[in-house]
This record gives C-alpha cells, structure tokens and sequence, in this order.
C-alpha cells in the first residue's frame, strides 16, 4: 500500500468543499490516516513549493496558500499516489475532465481547489514536512473488499 499527501487549498476550504472532496477519497477506497485543518506558515509553504521557487507564479502560489486555512490530509491504499491525482484531475481546471475534483469545481489555474503528492519520493517528503511522518495506522472491516 501506498500514502499520499492532500491538500484541499485555501478556494477549497472557503467554497465548503472540504466534506464534499474527502467524501469523493473515502468512497473511492482510499482510507484517511492523517487530516489537519491549518494556517499555513510561510516557511512551510515555500519548502512545499520549493521545486517552483524559480517560476513566475512562485509568489503569488506562496501567497495564495497562505491566504486562509488549508485542510491537510494522508490518504492510504493502493496506488494511491496516481488514484488520488486521477481523481483530483489535471492542473489547469479549465482542461480537467469533468467528474474530477478541479473539472467539476475549479475554473483558473491559480485556484485550482487541491493539491497531491505527484509521485512516491513527493510523497514521502510532503507526509514528513506536514504530518513529521505521523499518520494512524489502522484496519477498516471494508478493507478486504478493496485489495
Ligand atoms: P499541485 O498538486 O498543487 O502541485 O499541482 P500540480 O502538481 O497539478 O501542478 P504543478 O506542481 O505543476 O504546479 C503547482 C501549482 O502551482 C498548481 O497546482 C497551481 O496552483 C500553480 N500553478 C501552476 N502553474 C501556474 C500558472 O501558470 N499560474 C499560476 N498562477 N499558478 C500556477
Ligand atoms: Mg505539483
């Protein structure tokens, strides 16, 4: 199994979508081991966008995630890295597949409602940076009927 680091940014948090997107992970299969609604301290959002920290948008991002509370959570589950940006969709909501998260609720890149770790090495450095490595471990009744 895997784990991956989600963030429901700030547009998110403000439009009321938290349940709706933990919801869509949950039924999905994915299983939450770790959630924390969060102001975002600076420092923490520039070392999460540190691999952007050269591009035009670096400040704005910054500013923007540090704007209003984030919801941050760890999902746990098979292929959960890919599964989870599957559903999240693509970068631009303006091109993202309706039935994801940003193709059914986003409009502009700069707000696009969520965050997901995109690959295992992202992964593992995002659940340290913002859970220091401490997620739940824990078994669900309905985890034989999903592997
Ligand atoms: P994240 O899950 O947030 O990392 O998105 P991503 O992996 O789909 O995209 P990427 O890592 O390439 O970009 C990180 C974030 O920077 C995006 O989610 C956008 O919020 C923002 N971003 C990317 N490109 C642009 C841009 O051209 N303009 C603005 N304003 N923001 C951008
Ligand atoms: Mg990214």
């Amino acid at each position: 199994v895997q784990k991956t680091f989600v963030m429901v940014k700030p547009d998110g948090v403000q439009r009321g979508l938290v349940g709706e997107i933990v919801s869509r992970f949950e039924r999905k299969g994915l299983k939450l081991v770790a959630a924390q609604l969060m102001q975002v301290p600076q420092a923490l959002a520039e070392e999460h966008y540190a691999e952007h920290k050269e591009r035009p948008f670096f400040k704005d991002l910054v500013s923007f995630i540090t704007s209003s509370p984030v919801f941050a959570f760890v999902l746990e589950g098979d292929n959960a890295i890919s599964v989870a940006r599957t559903l999240m969709g693509s970068t631009n909501p303006a091109e993202s597949a309706p039935g994801t998260i940003r193709g059914d609720f986003g409009l502009t890149i700069g707000m696009n409602i969520i965050h997901g770790s995109d690959s295992p090495e992202s992964a593992a450095r995002e659940i340290n940076l913002w859970f220091k490595n401490e997620t739940v471990s824990y078994d669900k009744s309905v985890d034989v009927w999903l592997a």
